[in-house]
């Protein structure tokens, strides 16, 4: 779906997001959401917490799993992915505390695969993901799934390429700084989502929309593999459709 512009485009995935949210609250289940960072969310929550304070729309029984946290990572860190959603989401809304769920970046090194697989088996435990947000990164990214991760992948620690340091590496005041590895969920969890939305805005991402819509499904942009999905929607705006 393409949109005049991110703001329209936003309200129309907050709209999608709570009318989930409610229609599992009216069959007294919870909701499992996959959640992501990065700055093309930020509308989306902005409108769910609008739709929150003035139309009553009750996050009681959402369950999140984010996608991803940089690693190592304090979550009181300016950049933490932890804190993003504290101020973007959560702090706004009416969510239980224990209900949210961040990959954390202060698991000792030899205690993260354990902890991923245990991530994997909370989802899985929750019931499975019943919708997943997305982003995409210049490169193809899908959470930190970087160019080369299959299809198969799974929560892991994942090493960051060059590009995405780079592009992240103002938060962190130069890239020395900017950490090179993240924790991500894999493609193979996103994929299992029963539906997925992936959102992207301005020019900067039109090269990489179009080869994920219309290239071969390949590891080189992980963003293609969800052409292999049964129920994903691109929300885009103008700019980034130009390459289409
Ligand atoms: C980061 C996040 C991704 C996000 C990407 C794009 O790398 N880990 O989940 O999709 O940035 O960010 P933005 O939405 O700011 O363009």
């Amino acid at each position: 779906h393409i949109y005049s512009d991110a703001k329209a485009a936003s309200r129309a995935v907050a709209r999608e997001i709570a009318a989930l949210i409610r229609q599992k609250q009216s069959e007294g289940l919870p909701c499992i959401l996959g959640l992501a960072t990065g700055s093309s969310p930020k509308t989306v929550y902005a409108e769910l917490v609008r739709m929150h304070r003035e139309e009553g729309l009750s996050f009681q029984n959402v369950v999140s799993f984010n996608l991803d946290e940089y690693y190592p990572m304090e979550p009181d860190s300016l950049q933490s992915y932890w804190r993003f959603m504290k101020e973007q989401l959560f702090d706004h809304v009416d969510i239980p505390a224990g209900n949210y769920h961040i990959p954390d970046g202060t698991v000792a090194y030899d205690k993260v695969a354990e902890f991923c697989r245990h991530y994997e088996d909370m989802i899985e435990a929750a019931g499975g993901l019943d919708f997943q947000l997305l982003g995409i990164g210049g490169n193809g990214h899908i959470g930190f799934n970087e160019p080369g991760s299959l299809s198969n992948s799974r929560t892991r620690l994942m090493m960051l390429d060059h590009s995405t340091r780079a592009a992240a590496s103002m938060d962190f005041g130069g890239l020395p700084r900017t950490p090179r590895k993240a924790i991500t969920m894999g493609v193979a969890s996103i994929l299992n989502a029963k539906r997925v939305v992936l959102l992207a805005w301005g020019e900067r991402k039109a090269p990489v929309i179009s080869s994920a819509v219309e290239g071969t499904v390949t590891e080189h942009n992980p963003a293609s593999y969800l052409q292999t999905h049964p129920n994903t929607l691109f929300v885009i705006d103008g700019a980034a459709a130009s390459g289409l």
